[in-house]
């Protein structure tokens, strides 16, 4: 700190390159699974977002099809999808939280595609092989460096006509990540082209403590894009 108590340049350039390293850390599983074994899960709802139950009950992802829900965590959203008939891909590179994603649908007596694998090996899998995404939070746990790359991902994964229902959470936060903040114009940037958008409103089912800084975002997978 300088006398006048604001941090001085060199201050601000250990705290940039400190940023920086956690991000890069957080490319790692183990950086996860250590979180969720310390129980430093602040994400963690302990049961599906009530935004996606509110979305499945209006309709807003269509009939049930193939679904992908990337950096799905403990899962709840991923079995409230399968119990919804979603056929659903599960993908999640912490061993504790697919252990558990695993029990939740056994215990359902649901079959679910779970993946304990890093979200970018699905590139591999053939160009529009889903009807559907739901991203809630892998956004913002991801290196920020590597967003370009992830819109990418769910544009190649997505078919033609296919829907993503993205939860951007949260908007505007500015201290150092994860969670990275993000804003709508970064998403219009990174999906303006190949989606349409199709809705971005306020989420009243948002838990209390994320609503102001929560927003339902629906884009339609343009075709020949
Ligand atoms: C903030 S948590 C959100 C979990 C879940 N979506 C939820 O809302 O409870 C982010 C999750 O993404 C996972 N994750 C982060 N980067 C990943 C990657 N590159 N590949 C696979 N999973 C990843 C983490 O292990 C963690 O479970």
């Amino acid at each position: 700190m300088s006398d006048d108590g604001t941090r001085n340049a060199d201050g601000a350039a250990v705290a940039d390159e400190e940023a920086r390293e956690r991000a890069r850390a957080s490319r790692r599983p183990d950086f996860w699974e250590a979180l969720y074994l310390r129980a430093e899960t602040g994400w963690d709802l302990g049961g599906p977002t009530p935004v996606l139950r509110a979305a499945l009950d209006t309709g807003l992802l269509g009939e049930p099809g193939r679904i992908v829900v990337p950096g799905a965590g403990r899962g709840y959203d991923a079995v409230l999808l399968a119990e919804r008939g979603f056929a659903v891909t599960a993908v999640d590179f912490s061993a504790s939280a697919v252990a558990h994603l695993q029990g939740e649908a056994a215990a359902r007596g649901l079959e679910m595609d779970v993946r304990q694998q890093d979200v970018f090996a699905l590139e591999e899998e053939p160009a529009g092989c889903m009807d559907a995404c739901f991203e809630y939070t892998c956004f913002v746990a991801i290196d920020p460096a590597l967003r370009e790359r992830y819109a990418a991902l769910l544009t190649h994964l997505v078919r033609p006509g296919g829907r993503l229902l993205f939860l951007a959470f949260p908007l505007g936060k500015e201290s150092p990540g994860p969670p990275h903040g993000l804003t709508l114009e970064e998403l219009e940037g990174l999906f303006g082209e190949a989606w349409r958008w199709v809705i971005d409103t306020e989420a009243p089912a948002s838990v209390e403590a994320r609503r102001p800084m929560e927003r339902l975002v629906l884009l339609e997978r343009r075709a020949g894009a």
